[in-house]
Protein backbone atom coordinates (compact mmCIF):
# COMPACT_ATOMS: atom_id res chain seq x y z
CA UNK A 1 0.00 0.00 0.00
CA UNK A 2 1.28 3.49 -0.83
CA UNK A 3 0.01 6.26 1.02
CA UNK A 4 0.15 10.14 0.35
CA UNK A 5 0.70 13.01 2.96
CA UNK A 6 0.29 16.62 2.62
CA UNK A 7 -0.18 19.43 5.02
CA UNK A 8 -2.71 22.44 4.11
CA UNK A 9 -3.86 25.83 4.69
CA UNK A 10 -2.73 27.90 7.28
CA UNK A 11 0.47 25.66 9.06
CA UNK A 12 -0.25 24.76 12.53
CA UNK A 13 2.79 23.54 15.21
CA UNK A 14 2.82 20.45 15.52
CA UNK A 15 1.97 19.22 11.91
CA UNK A 16 5.53 18.48 11.78
CA UNK A 17 4.93 15.65 14.46
CA UNK A 18 2.03 13.96 12.94
CA UNK A 19 4.15 13.74 9.23
CA UNK A 20 6.78 12.16 11.81
CA UNK A 21 4.44 9.74 13.67
CA UNK A 22 2.53 9.03 10.16
CA UNK A 23 5.59 7.89 8.65
CA UNK A 24 7.03 6.11 11.34
CA UNK A 25 3.69 4.62 12.11
CA UNK A 26 3.31 3.57 8.15
CA UNK A 27 6.74 1.71 8.11
CA UNK A 28 5.88 -0.41 11.20
CA UNK A 29 2.85 -1.72 8.64
CA UNK A 30 5.54 -2.04 6.21
CA UNK A 31 3.48 0.53 3.99
CA UNK A 32 5.24 2.82 1.92
CA UNK A 33 4.70 6.83 2.73
CA UNK A 34 4.70 9.34 -0.05
CA UNK A 35 5.41 13.28 1.03
CA UNK A 36 3.19 15.66 -1.41
CA UNK A 37 4.50 19.09 -1.35
CA UNK A 38 3.05 22.62 -1.10
CA UNK A 39 -0.56 21.40 0.01
CA UNK A 40 -3.07 20.60 -2.89
CA UNK A 41 -0.91 22.64 -5.35
CA UNK A 42 1.80 19.85 -5.01
CA UNK A 43 -0.97 16.92 -5.77
CA UNK A 44 -1.46 19.27 -8.78
CA UNK A 45 1.83 19.38 -9.67
CA UNK A 46 2.81 16.02 -8.94
CA UNK A 47 5.60 17.20 -6.32
CA UNK A 48 5.31 13.42 -4.79
CA UNK A 49 8.92 12.54 -2.57
CA UNK A 50 9.43 9.24 -0.98
CA UNK A 51 9.84 9.82 2.70
CA UNK A 52 11.19 7.13 5.15
CA UNK A 53 11.85 7.13 8.98
CA UNK A 54 15.05 9.17 8.27
CA UNK A 55 13.67 11.95 6.32
CA UNK A 56 11.38 12.53 9.19
CA UNK A 57 14.28 12.58 11.79
CA UNK A 58 15.14 16.01 14.01
CA UNK A 59 11.56 17.62 13.17
CA UNK A 60 9.31 16.32 16.36
CA UNK A 61 10.35 19.48 17.95
CA UNK A 62 9.97 22.27 14.86
CA UNK A 63 6.99 24.32 13.76
CA UNK A 64 5.72 24.94 10.57
CA UNK A 65 5.90 21.68 7.37
CA UNK A 66 8.92 20.08 6.36
CA UNK A 67 6.44 19.81 3.14
CA UNK A 68 5.26 23.15 2.95
CA UNK A 69 1.67 24.05 3.10
CA UNK A 70 -0.43 26.36 0.55
CA UNK A 71 -4.40 27.82 0.28
CA UNK A 72 -4.49 26.30 -3.29
CA UNK A 73 -6.82 28.19 -5.38
CA UNK A 74 -6.25 25.55 -8.34
CA UNK A 75 -7.24 22.99 -6.19
CA UNK A 76 -10.81 24.92 -5.97
CA UNK A 77 -10.88 24.67 -10.39
CA UNK A 78 -12.64 22.42 -12.22
CA UNK A 79 -9.25 22.24 -14.18
CA UNK A 80 -7.03 21.89 -11.13
CA UNK A 81 -9.13 19.08 -9.89
CA UNK A 82 -9.11 16.93 -12.88
CA UNK A 83 -5.03 17.55 -13.40
CA UNK A 84 -5.14 16.39 -9.29
CA UNK A 85 -6.80 13.29 -9.80
CA UNK A 86 -4.52 12.17 -12.74
CA UNK A 87 -1.67 12.85 -10.69
CA UNK A 88 -2.71 10.42 -7.92
CA UNK A 89 -3.48 7.92 -10.28
CA UNK A 90 -0.26 8.30 -12.76
CA UNK A 91 1.15 8.16 -9.14
CA UNK A 92 -0.24 5.07 -7.86
CA UNK A 93 -1.08 6.52 -4.44
CA UNK A 94 -3.82 4.24 -3.12
CA UNK A 95 -4.71 6.67 0.04
CA UNK A 96 -4.22 10.03 0.93
CA UNK A 97 -3.52 11.65 4.68
CA UNK A 98 -4.36 15.49 4.84
CA UNK A 99 -3.20 17.27 7.69
CA UNK A 100 -4.97 21.00 7.93
CA UNK A 101 -7.91 22.72 8.96
CA UNK A 102 -11.93 23.38 7.65
CA UNK A 103 -10.88 24.15 4.09
CA UNK A 104 -8.30 21.55 4.02
CA UNK A 105 -10.52 18.94 5.28
CA UNK A 106 -12.75 20.03 2.62
CA UNK A 107 -10.52 19.02 0.04
CA UNK A 108 -10.10 15.84 1.47
CA UNK A 109 -13.67 15.23 1.80
CA UNK A 110 -13.95 15.71 -2.07
CA UNK A 111 -11.10 13.35 -2.88
CA UNK A 112 -13.10 10.86 -0.86
CA UNK A 113 -15.90 11.69 -3.04
CA UNK A 114 -13.38 10.87 -5.88
CA UNK A 115 -12.71 7.41 -4.71
CA UNK A 116 -9.75 8.49 -3.54
CA UNK A 117 -9.25 6.91 0.16
CA UNK A 118 -9.12 9.60 1.73
CA UNK A 119 -8.38 10.08 6.13
CA UNK A 120 -8.03 13.66 7.50
CA UNK A 121 -6.28 14.94 10.32
CA UNK A 122 -7.59 18.62 12.02
CA UNK A 123 -4.31 20.71 12.48
CA UNK A 124 -5.37 24.76 13.01
CA UNK A 125 -4.79 27.32 15.60
CA UNK A 126 -8.49 28.39 15.01
CA UNK A 127 -10.12 25.11 17.24
CA UNK A 128 -12.93 25.71 14.66
CA UNK A 129 -13.10 22.08 13.33
CA UNK A 130 -16.10 20.27 14.47
CA UNK A 131 -16.55 17.50 16.71
CA UNK A 132 -13.00 17.17 17.79
CA UNK A 133 -12.26 19.31 21.11
CA UNK A 134 -8.95 19.64 20.17
CA UNK A 135 -6.83 20.40 16.84
CA UNK A 136 -3.38 20.09 16.25
CA UNK A 137 -1.55 24.00 17.08
CA UNK A 138 -4.21 24.86 19.29
CA UNK A 139 -2.37 24.42 22.50
CA UNK A 140 0.83 25.99 21.72
CA UNK A 141 -0.52 28.96 19.88
CA UNK A 142 -2.29 29.71 23.09
CA UNK A 143 0.85 29.06 25.08
CA UNK A 144 2.13 31.62 22.85
CA UNK A 145 -0.85 34.11 23.33
CA UNK A 146 -0.14 33.78 27.25
CA UNK A 147 3.61 34.34 27.22
CA UNK A 148 3.29 37.63 25.23
CA UNK A 149 0.51 38.60 27.90
CA UNK A 150 2.45 37.81 30.77
CA UNK A 151 5.09 40.23 29.72
CA UNK A 152 2.50 43.08 28.45
CA UNK A 153 1.25 42.67 31.69
CA UNK A 154 4.90 44.03 32.69
CA UNK A 155 4.56 46.99 30.89
CA UNK A 156 1.10 47.56 31.33
CA UNK A 157 1.35 48.02 35.20
CA UNK A 158 5.12 49.52 34.89
CA UNK A 159 3.25 52.44 33.13
CA UNK A 160 -0.41 52.29 34.51
CA UNK A 161 -1.64 51.46 30.92
CA UNK A 162 -4.53 49.83 28.71
CA UNK A 163 -2.63 47.01 26.42
CA UNK A 164 -5.48 45.89 23.34
CA UNK A 165 -3.40 42.75 21.76
CA UNK A 166 -5.74 41.08 19.00
CA UNK A 167 -4.74 37.27 18.37
CA UNK A 168 -5.89 35.69 15.30
CA UNK A 169 -9.54 34.03 14.99
CA UNK A 170 -11.30 35.56 11.78
CA UNK A 171 -14.56 33.21 13.00
CA UNK A 172 -13.20 31.69 15.73
CA UNK A 173 -12.89 33.45 19.68
CA UNK A 174 -11.31 30.52 20.74
CA UNK A 175 -7.67 32.04 21.25
CA UNK A 176 -9.46 34.89 22.37
CA UNK A 177 -10.98 33.30 24.91
CA UNK A 178 -8.90 31.14 26.23
CA UNK A 179 -5.69 33.19 25.66
CA UNK A 180 -7.34 35.93 27.51
CA UNK A 181 -8.93 33.70 30.68
CA UNK A 182 -5.41 32.05 30.82
CA UNK A 183 -3.67 35.14 31.23
CA UNK A 184 -5.85 37.00 33.07
CA UNK A 185 -7.14 39.66 30.67
CA UNK A 186 -9.53 42.26 32.13
CA UNK A 187 -11.76 42.55 29.20
CA UNK A 188 -12.14 39.71 26.30
CA UNK A 189 -13.73 40.23 22.87
CA UNK A 190 -14.40 37.76 20.52
CA UNK A 191 -16.50 37.00 17.22
CA UNK A 192 -19.30 35.32 18.36
CA UNK A 193 -19.97 38.01 20.88
CA UNK A 194 -21.84 40.99 20.29
CA UNK A 195 -21.10 44.73 21.94
CA UNK A 196 -20.96 48.29 20.88
CA UNK A 197 -17.56 50.15 20.50
CA UNK A 198 -18.98 52.47 23.33
CA UNK A 199 -19.96 49.48 25.45
CA UNK A 200 -16.56 48.21 25.35
CA UNK A 201 -15.05 51.66 26.67
CA UNK A 202 -17.21 51.87 28.80
CA UNK A 203 -16.44 48.48 30.42
CA UNK A 204 -12.63 49.33 30.57
CA UNK A 205 -13.14 52.54 32.28
CA UNK A 206 -15.39 50.64 34.73
CA UNK A 207 -11.83 48.63 35.68
CA UNK A 208 -10.00 52.05 35.93
CA UNK A 209 -12.52 54.19 38.32
CA UNK A 210 -12.75 50.86 40.40
CA UNK A 211 -8.80 51.40 41.11
CA UNK A 212 -7.58 49.13 38.18
CA UNK A 213 -4.06 50.74 37.00
CA UNK A 214 -3.94 48.52 33.79
CA UNK A 215 -5.59 46.55 31.91
CA UNK A 216 -5.06 43.49 29.43
CA UNK A 217 -7.81 43.43 26.35
CA UNK A 218 -7.80 40.63 24.56
CA UNK A 219 -9.99 40.95 20.96
CA UNK A 220 -9.75 38.46 18.13
CA UNK A 221 -9.20 39.69 15.19
CA UNK A 222 -12.92 38.52 13.65
CA UNK A 223 -14.38 40.95 16.46
CA UNK A 224 -16.99 43.35 14.95
CA UNK A 225 -18.74 46.23 17.42
CA UNK A 226 -22.45 44.91 17.01
CA UNK A 227 -22.69 49.59 16.08
CA UNK A 228 -20.25 49.36 13.22
CA UNK A 229 -20.33 47.36 10.04
CA UNK A 230 -16.45 46.12 10.11
CA UNK A 231 -13.34 46.92 12.15
CA UNK A 232 -11.26 49.06 10.06
CA UNK A 233 -7.85 48.86 9.77
CA UNK A 234 -8.27 45.80 12.71
CA UNK A 235 -10.57 45.35 15.50
CA UNK A 236 -7.66 46.08 18.00
CA UNK A 237 -6.79 49.54 16.49
CA UNK A 238 -10.40 50.05 16.04
CA UNK A 239 -10.47 49.52 19.99
CA UNK A 240 -7.69 51.31 20.92
CA UNK A 241 -8.33 54.52 19.02
CA UNK A 242 -11.72 54.73 21.07
CA UNK A 243 -10.14 54.18 24.27
CA UNK A 244 -7.44 56.76 23.13
CA UNK A 245 -10.28 59.23 22.02
CA UNK A 246 -12.28 58.83 25.49
CA UNK A 247 -8.71 59.48 27.06
CA UNK A 248 -9.68 57.43 30.52
CA UNK A 249 -6.86 55.53 30.38
CA UNK A 250 -2.91 55.92 28.06
CA UNK A 251 -3.65 52.70 25.43
CA UNK A 252 -1.22 50.79 23.40
CA UNK A 253 -2.06 47.84 20.73
CA UNK A 254 0.12 44.91 20.33
CA UNK A 255 -1.05 42.86 16.97
CA UNK A 256 0.46 39.20 17.57
CA UNK A 257 -0.06 38.09 14.32
CA UNK A 258 1.64 35.20 12.99
CA UNK A 259 3.84 35.20 15.78
CA UNK A 260 0.88 32.56 17.42
CA UNK A 261 1.67 30.21 14.23
CA UNK A 262 5.58 29.52 15.01
CA UNK A 263 7.50 27.58 17.52
CA UNK A 264 8.33 24.58 18.89
CA UNK A 265 5.10 22.45 19.78
CA UNK A 266 4.16 21.96 22.79
CA UNK A 267 3.62 18.36 24.80
CA UNK A 268 0.12 18.51 24.19
CA UNK A 269 0.30 19.00 20.71
CA UNK A 270 3.12 16.57 19.86
CA UNK A 271 0.93 13.85 21.38
CA UNK A 272 -1.83 14.53 19.93
CA UNK A 273 -0.22 14.71 16.69
CA UNK A 274 1.35 10.82 17.76
CA UNK A 275 -1.76 9.87 18.21
CA UNK A 276 -3.85 11.59 15.72
CA UNK A 277 -1.25 9.91 12.64
CA UNK A 278 -1.68 6.62 14.08
CA UNK A 279 -5.50 6.77 14.04
CA UNK A 280 -5.09 7.58 10.30
CA UNK A 281 -2.73 5.51 9.23
CA UNK A 282 -4.30 1.97 10.91
CA UNK A 283 -8.07 3.01 9.55
CA UNK A 284 -6.39 3.91 6.45
CA UNK A 285 -4.80 0.39 6.46
CA UNK A 286 -7.63 -1.58 7.50
CA UNK A 287 -9.80 0.25 4.39
CA UNK A 288 -11.44 2.63 6.70
CA UNK A 289 -11.62 6.36 5.07
CA UNK A 290 -13.90 9.24 4.60
CA UNK A 291 -12.97 10.21 8.04
CA UNK A 292 -10.83 12.92 9.95
CA UNK A 293 -9.83 12.32 13.49
CA UNK A 294 -11.20 13.57 16.60
CA UNK A 295 -10.25 14.01 20.22
CA UNK A 296 -13.85 13.22 22.04
CA UNK A 297 -13.59 12.79 25.78
CA UNK A 298 -10.07 11.41 25.55
CA UNK A 299 -10.56 9.06 22.80
CA UNK A 300 -9.33 9.54 19.26
CA UNK A 301 -12.63 8.72 17.03
CA UNK A 302 -13.14 8.82 13.45
CA UNK A 303 -15.39 11.87 12.38
CA UNK A 304 -17.44 11.00 9.02
CA UNK A 305 -16.06 14.38 6.40
CA UNK A 306 -19.55 15.34 6.58
CA UNK A 307 -19.44 16.98 9.89
CA UNK A 308 -16.61 19.28 8.67
CA UNK A 309 -19.30 21.98 6.96
CA UNK A 310 -20.93 22.49 10.48
CA UNK A 311 -20.03 25.77 11.88
CA UNK A 312 -17.85 25.17 15.03
CA UNK A 313 -15.43 27.19 17.24
CA UNK A 314 -15.73 25.12 20.15
CA UNK A 315 -16.34 28.16 22.14
CA UNK A 316 -17.83 27.75 25.75
CA UNK A 317 -19.68 31.26 26.88
CA UNK A 318 -19.95 29.89 30.07
CA UNK A 319 -16.13 30.10 30.07
CA UNK A 320 -16.01 34.10 29.19
CA UNK A 321 -18.65 34.64 32.08
CA UNK A 322 -15.77 33.06 34.45
CA UNK A 323 -13.32 34.86 32.88
CA UNK A 324 -15.48 38.25 33.71
CA UNK A 325 -15.62 37.38 36.82
CA UNK A 326 -12.05 35.84 38.16
CA UNK A 327 -10.46 39.35 36.40
CA UNK A 328 -12.25 41.68 38.45
O1 LIG B 1 -6.67 29.57 9.99
C1 LIG B 1 -5.62 29.94 10.79
C2 LIG B 1 -5.33 31.40 10.71
O2 LIG B 1 -4.13 31.61 11.42
C3 LIG B 1 -6.43 32.34 11.18
O3 LIG B 1 -6.50 32.49 12.57
C4 LIG B 1 -6.04 33.62 10.48
O4 LIG B 1 -7.16 34.46 10.34
C5 LIG B 1 -5.57 33.12 9.15
O5 LIG B 1 -5.08 31.81 9.36
C6 LIG B 1 -4.46 33.94 8.51
O6 LIG B 1 -4.18 33.39 7.27
P1 LIG B 1 -2.94 33.78 6.35
O7 LIG B 1 -1.72 33.21 6.98
O8 LIG B 1 -3.25 33.14 5.05
O9 LIG B 1 -2.88 35.27 6.31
Amino acid sequence: MRLGVLTSGGDAPGMNAAIRAAVRCESARNLEMVGIHRGFNGVIEGEFRALDNRAVGGIIERGGTILRSARSAAFLTPAGREKALRQIKDHELDGIIVIGGNGSLRGARWLEEQGVPTVGMPASIDNDIPRTAMSIGVDTALNTVVDALNRLRDTAVAHERAFVIEVMGRKSGYIALMGGLAGGAEVILLPETSMTLDAVVAQVCKGVLKGKRHSIIVVAEGFVPSDMESADPSAGRVLTDALERDGTVETRLTILGHLQRGGSPTAFDRVLACRFAQAAISWLADGEHGVYTGLQNEDVIPVPFEGVEDTCTNVDLDLLHLANIVAH
